[in-house]
């Protein structure tokens, strides 16, 4: 098979790209009236305003051309109907069935995966309305006050974004904290204003293995035991695992251990079990209306031709960019308080997903892959690294996102917000000229794509991490790599195993020198050993 670059759909795409080298975006807003009504898409309340690129409907034609060369649509019906896209892991993706609000069989390697969806999204709603109501007692007879997910990368960023995004319909009087760094101040910090007594833990992990949560883990069973005694324990924590060993072996009781499979992502399992703490801060209710704005983003990006599909456009704008135009990087800037851990989230989805040098049969890629992503919210980011996006040497488009009302603002408050958020596109298009004073001179013509809606609610926050989740997909199809693997974040989690037992008691304070790495990591960890005052 020829590589992407050698196809037909690509080479034109690099003529096309010689073209528009002289095009500037003012001119082609200059010369188009109507752009913006083209180069827009709508769903629901919903706008991607994706005029503010240097496209034209040419460029797009040649883009929806290098999708269908790429087969996007066949490997999306492919990954809805559960196929082993997961090639490396020959596993299904079906996240998408976690939302899947049609009452139709999703089946994959024969069997039906909704009633187990069904049966722990019921599982889901009774312990969240228990925990709300204060039936769920603690061992010495109190109500929960205070949750605490331990989970990393996806087990904690898509929850901790989640939940955050939702802040307004937390219940008040019930606190949801994350600890996710095996560092343990990040336990230390968060244990210190709570009281064992009405606090529950919820365990997310996958795995069950992942070094990190059942450090902490062990940590908050530890803080609770030597409190309340060892048998408080099953009244206190919850687990979120496909491994039901290993969370029998911890001490959680099963009725209190929710399931997820094979088939969920890390970073896509926000919509399983995994969301447990977004059910309980914000209630069974909007966690379930998260699922239904998802779901109309699913039926979306599966019913909708190309041309007009909203994630296929955002992953084809991002192609252009990325790989034709030079973008180095890729900037998530949502224009809303209560969404800023989603650059922090999505850095996970996008560069997790689609980090990869080899196609899904090994080849080496000859081209780009996914671009650094990289995000804060405005305004505060407009104050820190904006100066690069507009000045700097580095072509860097962005994502603009932001909700029409304010859900704690009034709208004169909020207006303040969005008059930035509109402002920042216009400016990184038009540029500014001045031929006097070379510092005050703004190029212009960068890259950005405008996320409006109407509210920031459960529905649209929904919509808004499918359409992410689905950009990614696109792109990863297109650059033929396997989106679903994270093979690269194995070497550093086995090495650290092997330098785990060289800095224990014993190896710190013996005389000899560690010298069976690098060395450079012989240097560090013998210079480390210095520190503590022990070795030679
Ligand atoms: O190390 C990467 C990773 O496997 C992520 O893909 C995943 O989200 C995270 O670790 C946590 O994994 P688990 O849920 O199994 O603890």
């Amino acid at each position: 098979m020829a590589s992407l670059t050698q196809t037909p759909a690509w080479k034109a795409l690099e003529a096309h790209r010689e073209k528009m080298a002289a095009a500037s975006m003012c001119a082609l807003f200059d010369g188009h009236p109507g752009r913006f009504a083209h180069f827009s898409l709508a769903l629901d309340d919903f706008l991607l305003d994706y005029s503010k690129n240097l496209v034209t409907a040419e460029t797009m034609k040649l883009l929806f051309d290098l999708a269908r060369q790429e087969d996007v649509e066949g490997w999306r019906d492919r990954m809805f109907s559960g196929g082993h896209i997961n090639v490396s892991e020959d596993r299904a993706v079906l996240h998408t069935a976690l939302r899947d609000r049609s009452g139709e069989a999703v089946v994959t390697g024969g069997a039906d995966v909704m009633p187990g969806v069904r049966d722990v999204l019921g599982q889901m709603r009774a312990f969240s309305v228990a925990v709300r109501g204060g039936i769920w007692k603690g061992h010495t007879g109190e109500p929960v006050s205070d949750v605490v997910n331990i989970g990393i990368g996806g087990s904690d960023l898509g929850p901790a974004m989640a939940c955050q995004a939702l802040a307004p319909y937390h219940k008040p009087g019930l606190n949801v904290h994350f600890v996710s760094n095996v560092d343990g101040a990040h336990m230390a910090e968060t244990l210190k204003a709570l009281n064992p007594e009405t606090t529950l833990f919820i365990v997310a992990s996958k795995t069950f293995t992942t070094q990190e949560t059942m450090s902490n883990a062990a940590t908050a069973r530890a803080w609770v035991a030597d409190s309340l005694g060892e048998e408080a324990v099953a009244r206190h924590f919850a687990a979120l695992s496909a491994n039901e060993s290993a969370v029998a072996d911890f001490g959680v009781e099963t009725q209190n251990m929710f399931r997820l499979w094979d088939w969920v992502g890390g970073r896509f399992s926000l919509w399983s079990s995994i969301g447990l703490s977004i059910a309980v801060a914000a209630g069974a209710e909007r966690f379930e209306e998260m699922l239904e704005g998802a779901y109309a983003m699913d039926r979306h990006f599966l019913e909708a031709p190309l041309e007009s599909n909203m994630p296929a456009i955002l992953a084809l704008i991002g192609v252009w960019n990325c790989n034709f135009l030079g973008a180095q990087a890729h900037a998530v800037l949502p224009y809303d308080h209560n969404l800023r851990r989603l650059p922090a989230y999505l850095q996970q989805a996008d560069m997790e997903s689609n980090g990869k040098s080899v196609t899904r049969d090994g080849d080496p890629v000859d081209h780009h892959t996914g671009p650094v992503i990289f995000g804060a919210p405005g305004t505060n980011a407009q104050h820190t690294f904006f100066q690069l996006l507009h000045q700097g040497t580095r072509m860097i488009s962005s994502d603009f996102i932001a909700a029409a009302e304010s859900c704690n603002a009034g709208p004169e408050r909020h207006a303040i917000l969005l008059a930035n958020f509109f402002a920042q596109t216009e400016a990184l298009m038009l540029g500014k000229k001045d031929a006097h004073a070379p510092h005050k001179n703004f190029e212009g013509g960068r890259p950005t794509n405008s996320i409006l809606f109407r509210k920031l609610d459960p529905r649209s926050l929904g919509m808004l991490i499918a359409l992410y989740e689905h950009k990614i997909f696109v792109q990863g199809v297109i650059w033929r790599i396997n989106s679903f693997d994270q093979w690269g974040v194995e070497l550093g989690k086995r090495l650290a195993k092997e330098i785990l037992p060289q800095l224990t008691a014993a190896q710190l304070t013996a005389e000899a020198d560690v010298d069976n790495h690098d060395g450079s990591t012989n240097g560090l960890i013998n210079h480390y050993k210095k520190l503590l005052g022990r070795g030679s």
